[in-house]
């Protein structure tokens, strides 16, 4: 089976309601003015917004959230659950973003559940990982790549496991301005392949979309997303330019 091509962008906690709209619309006209036929295109704006972004897509692209809740419903003050995302017409949630790992503690347990619960909902999860400067530095990222894989993905069924995207974003790439070389980047997403070949098959490791995301821009893209195992890109900074973020589209 043919993986799926994907561009992302996370617009992370930046925008309002009418920046919003206005690069939502104009990411829309630009894909009008030069489609895409192999690229699925995915805008992840913060939650207030997510149902004016879908409100203009008009299938040009598809909306992300950033965040959700492992629970159901009820009583979780700030929360917000898979349902909700669902009736805004969301249809990816990115799970486990370096940033919420940090910040607000979320760990692989934690986010098996999260992933669960977007697979029970229907939300393909976009679920992330990626090792820090010092897992890198003392060579552990290749350990904290499996332990962050093997944790929140590895108990799905190889069913629910097909429908998982995952994005490779190391620590010290994201928003630093320094992207890992297409060697580096390639040689992490050669080992997620592998690790998945290994815990289910040949076909699911093949068919399975993987991400590059930390500082992916148009001047860089194309060598990354020229690589074999790299099959797109989670794009923060430069998903906020129109013009960017559709060049990197491009860039296939
Ligand atoms: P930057 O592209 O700004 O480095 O952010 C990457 C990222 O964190 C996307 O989720």
């Amino acid at each position: 089976m043919q993986r799926k091509k994907i561009v992302a962008g996370n617009w992370k906690m930046n925008t309002n309601l009418e920046s919003a709209r206005t690069l939502a619309n104009n990411i829309s006209k630009a894909l009008e003015q030069n489609p895409t036929e192999t690229v699925d295109v995915i805008l992840a704006p913060p939650f207030p917004f997510l149902g004016t972004v879908a409100g203009v897509a008009e299938e040009k692209y598809a909306v992300a959230a950033q965040n959700m809740s492992q629970h159901e419903a009820g009583a979780y003050t700030g929360e917000i659950s898979a349902d909700m995302l669902q009736s805004l017409g969301v249809q990816y949630v990115i799970l486990g973003h370096s940033e919420r790992r940090a910040y607000y503690g979320e760990t692989n347990e934690l986010l098996a559940e999260k992933v669960q619960k977007a697979i029970e909902s229907d939300l393909v999860p976009i679920y992330c990982i990626g090792e820090s400067l010092e897992e890198r530095k003392s060579n552990q990222y290749l350990a904290v790549i499996e332990q962050q894989l093997s944790v929140a993905l590895f108990d799905l069924s190889e069913e629910d496991f097909g429908k998982v995207v995952i994005a490779y974003e190391p620590v010290w790439a994201i928003g630093t301005g320094e992207t890992a070389t297409p060697e580096q980047a390639q040689e992490v997403h050669a080992y997620i392949r592998k690790l998945i070949q290994e815990k289910y098959n040949e076909t699911v490791a093949e068919a399975t979309s993987l991400l590059y995301g930390g500082s992916c821009k148009p001047g860089n893209a194309k060598e990354l997303f020229a690589q074999e195992d790299i099959d797109g890109g989670l794009i923060g900074g430069a998903a906020l330019k129109a013009e960017d973020f559709t060049a990197i589209i491009h860039s296939f």
